[in-house]
């Protein structure tokens, strides 16, 4: 099986999770595009959608998807995302899209994190994907230098600015053993408007394309 065809297995088997009538918090990248594909085709079941991004909310609304403010929605039943690094205990590195603020306050905001994922994503510590950090512009030198502090090896993603005007630094060479204390410790930083650990925040369930089949893992 191709990428896409997981990508896609793990979609439809996501619709699963999308109660009647709800207004459903979708996340943002190649993975989330194909579940709001799929939301398309049960649209008159929802009420609409929160979205991640700029680009996730034009795709919502190319289906005829109402985009409802998160401001407007309340709390959501279910957040459905992908990730780009996901470990057994649901730890996420989220963020290789550059929309890790605004997904972290949508999941936030939800009762429940569906997180979407081929096998490859499936890792025992996180790291060897680099961890995205957004900042705001005028902090980006003071933040790379504490990064360095704390054992990474940050760059700033050129030619890329988030939907919140922001920049990205992209650190490479960590090994995250403590999620949790690193998501902490980062977002502390002065500049820092969040990073793309979601350990604070764990998935709930993970929908996982292998070639034999969607896993469940909760
Ligand atoms: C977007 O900012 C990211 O958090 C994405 O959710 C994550 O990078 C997964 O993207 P893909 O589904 O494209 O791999």
């Amino acid at each position: 099986m191709t990428q896409d065809e997981l990508k896609l297995a793990v979609a439809k088997a996501a619709i699963a999770y999308v109660p009647n009538d709800c207004i459903v918090g979708v996340g943002t990248g190649s993975t989330a595009n194909f579940f709001i594909d799929e939301l398309g085709k049960i649209k008159h079941k929802i009420r609409g959608a929160v979205a991640s991004s700029e680009a996730s909310a034009k795709r919502l609304q190319g289906h005829g998807i109402e985009v409802i403010s998160l401001n407007d929605a309340g709390e959501l039943p279910v957040y459905v995302d992908g990730a780009d690094e996901i470990t057994r205990n649901m730890h996420m590195t989220k963020g290789g899209g550059g929309a890790l603020t605004r997904e972290k306050i949508v999941a936030a905001a939800s009762k429940k994190f569906i997180c979407l994922c081929d096998a490859s994503k499936l890792v025992d510590v996180l790291g060897k994907f680099p961890l995205p950090v957004e900042v705001i512009p005028m902090a980006r030198s003071y933040v790379a230098r504490e990064l360095v502090r704390l054992g990474g090896q940050p760059q700033l993603r050129t030619g890329f600015t988030t939907d919140n005007g922001n920049l990205i630094l992209d650190v490479h060479g960590l090994s995250i053993l403590n999620p949790v204390e690193l998501e902490t410790a980062i977002n502390h930083l002065p500049g820092v408007v969040t990073n793309g650990l979601f350990a604070r925040r764990p998935a709930d369930v993970l929908l996982l394309g292998t070639a034999e089949g969607v896993q469940t893992l909760t």
